[in-house]
């Protein structure tokens, strides 16, 4: 493939871009019937491989958990309508994999044999393969706008706890104004902005700003109890 066909990925921070597709639940029109909640646009190489399989078995085992955390998936690859309702059907009717069978995604899958979707949002990279989807992850805010993307290259299959820790702490983030550390899961500590004048930087060093555990002026600490994160970002059952 030439480089001038592959149209530059989007940014963190842009508006996802708009298209419409064919997938196996119908027409959508993205990310304009997502908007006002969070969605996770995500690429497979190839219909029937095994890696895609055990990623799209242990996604459809999770789709309630990303749902009740105000969340909907969708998935793409280089393939055509047909070969994706084969490939799901077979995966219902005769997989199984670490104690999960009979597993029906029900989630949209995009065919995108024409590459439109994938060259949108940079999802073909000919370092990696010209012709299948790199595995890519775009965050999608009710905005409609981009603000976490991760790529992994095609043998490596994604870590789908990860995917489920970065939506909380993203919606975390906007919920309370804070920041995540490394590593960091509901419950811990939480990051709140540096100070910034020199007279905040005292006061916190001082101890006048009740709540926060400063290690030094420009790091500074807050416990959000994990029932009140998880009450904020978990619908209502
Ligand atoms: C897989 O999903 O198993 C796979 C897809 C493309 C290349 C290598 C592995």
């Amino acid at each position: 493939m030439e480089e001038s066909q592959i149209i530059s990925m989007p940014r963190i921070g842009d508006k996802a871009p708009s298209f419409k597709a064919v997938t196996t639940q119908g027409e959508i029109n993205f990310p304009q019937q997502y908007a006002g909640e969070w969605v996770i646009l995500f690429s497979h190489p190839a219909d029937f491989t095994p890696v895609c399989t055990s990623e799209f078995m242990t996604f459809a085992s999770m789709e309630s958990k990303f749902n009740e955390a105000g969340c909907k998936l969708v998935g793409l690859s280089v393939d055509g309508l047909y070969s994706h309702i084969a490939w799901l059907r077979t995966i219902k009717e005769k997989i199984e994999f670490k104690g999960m069978k009979n597993v029906e995604v029900t989630f949209p899958l995009i065919e995108d044999i024409t590459m439109e979707v994938a060259k949108k949002y940079g999802m073909l990279q000919p370092g990696e393969s010209s012709t299948k989807a790199v595995r890519a992850v775009f965050f999608i805010d009710p905005k409609g706008v981009i603000r976490t993307i991760i790529y992994y290259p095609l043998s490596l299959g994604r870590n789908f706890d990860e995917l489920y820790r970065v939506l909380i702490a993203l919606k975390t983030a906007d919920e309370f104004g804070i920041a995540t550390p490394a590593d960091w899961r509901p419950g811990d500590d939480v990051i709140i902005s540096p100070a910034g004048s020199c007279g905040k930087a005292k006061d916190r060093m001082d101890g006048k700003e009740a709540g926060l555990e400063c290690k030094d002026w420009f790091f500074c600490t807050k416990k959000i109890d994990k029932d009140v994160i998880l009450g904020k970002i978990l619908k209502k059952k």
